[in-house]
């Protein structure tokens, strides 16, 4: 396995999708990690995240001299890079040729980082974001490669298996960065590549079974993929010591809770409590029009109604959680101070203390698309698995103003037909979300001969890797027109659609 050391670049976790992708296991641990540590996850390899520091700076962050004592191969990107030459006897400057984006290297000796990509006298294309540049060689290394701004783009001491590149190989516009690291991981430092979804099956069962012994387990359901994956893995393990409750807090899409209990209770024979609390959730959300508020009452009540039903299991010795490997990677953070909270997302975190359970987090080491393929691996139907993501308040924060039964199913008839039309056209997949959102508001319309005076609704859909930015879907004005048309001829009470055209940021996806 690869260690990847964060200095803090944006784009780390890049680099750790990129080996596992090429079945190489590796984490992300941050750069002043201690020797013990590292010593004990007997990586094969190191590789030395970018960041946005300077090592001219004096207190800018060092590589551990472990690193090297132990005479691991080590690629550095960047700043990994810069510090490597640093602290090995070499000499980094502030530049004032700047790259940013896309550029060339001319490749000047060829070296097992490239083997079989790219070779002597070639010209490759390349990522860069730097200021900082390696201005003289640590004793040992060699130029293997050079760029308009960085005469040192591409360094190497084969001998010892040290390797430093100036520009981003895990990014996509570095073409062959991907063959690059897997050049790295297998040929330099001699991974085999076995690490696939089946093994990590069989390998956290055997984990769940040796952690979790003869207790009970609880899971909560949502009906998203990684709560869905984390209970199918737990029911593999321990059977029916496992009991999912699935809190239905009737703000919904058409018929996803029926799925929920379907494909739980029938497919995989799950024990699974459906709690419906929609008249609950109603009533306590009447009149409340504030979107932090409807959300923060959402959460509690939910917890409230699970801490219940948990109750009335004889509660479990174990919480399980879908909590995923990018909300546990120890961040290195060189902002500081409190973020603003723009949304206040809802989760069961304070439970375990509340009741003395333990967690079992079966997905901890996992990205979102390895989750993806180890629900295929336990044959969960591809719409669970493609699913678009869905909030935790559901349709709630689709309603702006006041949520109300009425409401919740005209929203429902739309945003179903809108779905229906994306899938009819083959975009669901290359889109990241796509709903409907209820507006506060009534315009005047003509039908047939007749004045209408009715709700209005904006469809929304984005294409996005994380959710932290998003672009627009670029529909054709076809296709709009004929979901228009639609949703005012077939569901009653709406007679305006609007599309809304606003990227993330400034606008965030959902509405509230
Ligand atoms: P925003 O609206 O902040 O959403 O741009 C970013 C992503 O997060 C989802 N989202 C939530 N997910 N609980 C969740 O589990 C929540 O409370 C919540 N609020 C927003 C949103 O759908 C988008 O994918």
């Amino acid at each position: 396995r690869i260690l990847i050391l964060d200095f803090g670049s944006q784009v780390t976790q890049l680099i750790a999708r990129r080996v596992r992708e090429s079945g190489v296991y590796c984490e992300i641990w941050p750069f002043n990690v201690s020797a013990e540590r590292i010593r004990q996850f007997h990586p094969k390899g190191v590789i030395l995240s970018g960041g946005p520091a300077s090592v001219t700076e004096a207190h800018s962050p060092r590589i551990p001299s472990i690193v090297f004592e132990l005479g691991l191969p080590v690629l550095g990107i960047c700043y990994g890079q810069q510090a490597m030459c640093e602290q090995l006897g070499g000499k980094v400057e502030n530049s004032d040729h700047r790259e940013f984006g896309r550029a060339f290297v001319d490749i000047q000796e060829d070296s097992a980082l490239f083997r079989g990509v790219w070779s002597k006298g070639n010209r490759e294309q390349v990522w860069m974001s730097h200021g900082d540049r390696v201005v003289k060689l640590p004793p040992g290394f060699q130029v293997v490669g050079t760029s308009e701004g960085a005469p040192f783009a591409i360094i190497s001491d084969e001998r010892r298996r040290l390797y430093g590149v100036q520009f981003h190989p895990e990014v996509v516009h570095t073409p062959h960065g991907a063959i690059l690291l897997k050049n790295f991981t297998h040929g330099v430092a001699g991974c085999k590549g076995q690490w696939t979804m089946a093994g990590f099956k069989e390998m956290e069962i055997a984990h769940i079974r040796e952690q979790v012994g003869k207790e009970k387990v609880i899971c909560g359901l949502s009906g998203g993929v990684d709560s869905s994956v984390a209970a199918i893995l737990l029911h593999e393990a321990i059977g029916d010591q496992l009991t999912c409750i699935f809190v239905d807090h009737g703000l919904l899409r058409v018929g996803e809770a029926e799925d929920v209990v379907r494909t739980f209770r029938q497919k995989y024979n799950i024990n699974l409590v459906h709690r419906d609390a929609t008249a609950l959730f109603l009533e306590n959300l009447k009149g409340v029009t504030d979107p932090e508020q409807k959300r923060k009452i959402i959460g509690r009540l939910f917890i409230e109604v699970f801490e219940e039903e948990a109750v009335k299991l004889g509660g479990a010795d174990f919480l399980a959680q879908g909590t995923l490997y990018p909300d546990v990677i120890e961040s290195v953070s060189f902002t500081g101070g409190p973020s603003v909270t723009i949304k206040s997302h809802h989760n069961v975190g304070g439970l375990p203390e509340r009741m003395k359970m333990k967690l079992v987090e079966p997905l901890r080491e996992l990205f979102k698309d390895e989750v993806r393929a180890l629900g295929r691996e336990l044959g969960l139907p591809e719409v669970v698995i493609g699913r678009h993501p869905f909030p935790g308040p559901g349709l709630a924060i689709r309603i702006p103003g006041e949520v109300t039964a009425e409401k919740l199913t005209l929203l429902r008839k739309v945003d179903s037909i809108f779905l229906e039309e994306i899938r009819q056209v083959g975009l669901y997949d290359a889109i990241w979300q796509a709903f409907a959102v209820l507006l506060p508001v009534r315009s005047v319309g003509v039908m047939g001969d007749g004045r209408t005076y009715d709700r209005v609704c904006a469809l929304r859909a984005v294409t996005s890797t994380d959710g932290m930015t998003a672009e627009v879907f670029p529909f054709d004005m076809a296709f709009l027109n004929r979901v228009a048309s639609r949703i005012v001829n077939e569901v009653r009470g709406i007679n305006r659609v609007t599309y809304d055209v606003t990227s993330k940021p400034p606008g965030t996806i959902e509405w509230e």
